[in-house]
């Protein structure tokens, strides 16, 4: 996603309630930034312009949402959509993080995730990209660290190829699939279904959504 930085981006983010650009501060904390600190928490990696966690957040009031990108100018549209989901203000529910991926075993304890969702991550086709796939074993094993014992992740994407890989990378480490999906929409988008801005995108064009939920089977087969 090509984004021109804007130079004030920053210090709008800055100070701002549930905008955190120091991720790693928060590390076995996160509950606390919440309205309600006992609910669990979700988040979004690579949420992009912030659609499906804003509207998760609205949806769902009585869990909490993290979305995650690595580009100020990202959060700060999502905080844009955030404040229109929130009447004005950031909803009590949602956190939106400035940071990296790469390093999320810094930024969260042990089991402090519930659920984390990847909507249509960059797929790196070339081989020699394969470790940058956010379903890369090294990836996984940092996601079972810090996911509960019965933790999952959802992925979404458009892309077949990152989508095989992904059930691959599953499968040898011996995590139970399910709701696996070649075609997600092809029989109409399934009801109460939150849609993400790339997701849109590609079924306006009538391509083929492939999703997956992964279960965390307690660390067990890593
Ligand atoms: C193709 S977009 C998808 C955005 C959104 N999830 C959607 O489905 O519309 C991928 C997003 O992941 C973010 N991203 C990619 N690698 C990342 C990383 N290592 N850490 C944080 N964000 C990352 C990018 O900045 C981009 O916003």
């Amino acid at each position: 996603m090509r984004l021109r930085r804007k130079a004030d981006t920053i210090d709008l983010l800055q100070g701002k309630e549930r905008i955190v650009l120091d991720a790693k501060q928060w590390k076995g904390r996160w509950s606390e930034l919440f309205q309600h600190p006992s609910a669990p928490i979700h988040a979004e990696l690579g949420m992009g312009k912030g659609r499906f966690i804003s509207e998760l957040a609205r949806l769902h009031p009585d869990m909490n949402f993290i979305g995650m990108d690595r580009y100020e100018e990202l959060i700060r549209r999502a905080y844009d959509k955030a404040l229109a989901v929130g009447d004005g203000e950031m909803p009590g529910n949602l956190v939106l993080v400035r940071a990296n991926v790469e390093y999320i075993d810094d930024m969260f304890a042990e089991s402090e995730l519930s659920r984390i969702y990847l909507n249509h991550s960059d797929p790196w086709p070339k081989k020699r990209h394969e470790n940058r796939r956010l379903t890369h074993p090294r990836f996984m094993h940092k996601y079972m660290q810090i996911l509960k014992p019965d933790g999952e992740i959802h992925l979404k994407t458009d892309a077949a190829s990152l989508f095989e890989y992904s059930l691959n990378v599953f499968a040898e480490m011996n995590l139970p699939m399910r709701q696996i999906r070649l075609n997600l929409h092809a029989d109409g988008t399934p009801p109460n279904h939150v849609f993400t801005e790339y997701e849109q995108k590609f079924v306006n064009e009538g391509l083929p959504i492939y999703r997956v939920e992964v279960c965390m089977n307690n660390g067990a087969g890593s």
